[in-house]
């Protein structure tokens, strides 16, 4: 089992990129944020015990993380690779990784850390819309629906995210500098972490990150 990771203040296209993976390479999408969001929307115990922490742009605590991940990758043939997007995202939530890919034989082969400024990111996030239904992704102006509020895939209706509000989306991105401080110079002392400028369009964004797997035949 191999794992690259995506790291990322919010709104720096994480999810965009692992998408497009998902789609390019063998790489399985394994998104917190979508299994958080997917475990309070059908009310879950761990739902229940996230949903104030997502509300807020604060981060669930390490262990209600770890435990999540753990469960998803026990699904897997054990020989699965896959792209962790927005996990880690504490020292701690690391440490508990590392410890879990010892049990698993499993290695992290690269760590994508995606840099953005807040005037592209705040932007990207306060208009991004996503179908209720099949989760496409929209933009008000960059990628409109064809009719407003409803998704081009499938007629579902689009809704904003409650943690798009503007001072929330400043609150994370606060959270994530804080955070993520320590846990991007752990990653570089280990010599897997590949900076990539994400301010671009989503295909340079992607070609960056492919053009790393491609020099290690990942
Ligand atoms: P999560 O869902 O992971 O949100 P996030 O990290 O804030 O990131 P986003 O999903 O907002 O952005 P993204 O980087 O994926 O960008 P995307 O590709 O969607 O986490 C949400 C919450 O869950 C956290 O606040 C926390 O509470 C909790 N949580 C999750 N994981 C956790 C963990 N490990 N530990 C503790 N708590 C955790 O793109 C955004 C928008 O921009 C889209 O509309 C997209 O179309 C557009 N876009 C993307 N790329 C481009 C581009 N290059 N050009 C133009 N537009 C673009």
């Amino acid at each position: 089992m191999h794992a690259i990771i995506l790291l990322g203040g919010p709104g720096s296209g994480k999810g965009t990129a692992a998408d497009m993976l998902r789609k390019e390479t063998e790489y399985i999408h394994v998104s917190t944020g979508d299994m958080l969001r997917a475990a309070i929307k059908e009310g879950t115990p761990v739902g229940r015990e996230a949903e104030k922490f997502l509300t807020e742009g604060e981060l669930v605590p390490d262990d209600v993380i770890i435990r999540i991940v753990e469960d998803r990758l026990d699904e897997g043939t054990g020989h699965d690779a896959y792209t962790f997007d927005g996990f880690p995202r504490t020292l701690g939530q690391a440490e508990l990784l590392d410890r879990s890919f010892e049990g698993r034989n499993g290695s992290i082969r690269h760590v994508f850390c995606l840099k953005a400024p807040p005037e592209i990111l705040i932007p990207r996030l306060t208009g991004r819309r996503i179908c209720r239904s099949c989760g496409t992704n929209y933009h008000v102006v960059n990628i409109p629906p064809q009719v407003e509020g409803v998704c081009d895939n499938c007629g579902g209706e689009l809704y904003q995210r409650s943690d798009d509000e503007e001072s929330t989306i400043r609150h994370r991105l606060e959270v994530y500098e804080d955070q993520t401080r320590d846990l991007i110079s752990y990653y570089d002392k280990r010599g897997v972490l590949a900076p990539v400028e994400a301010g671009k369009a989503p295909q340079d964004t992607m070609g960056e990150i492919l053009e790393v797997l491609q020099k290690d035949g990942a």
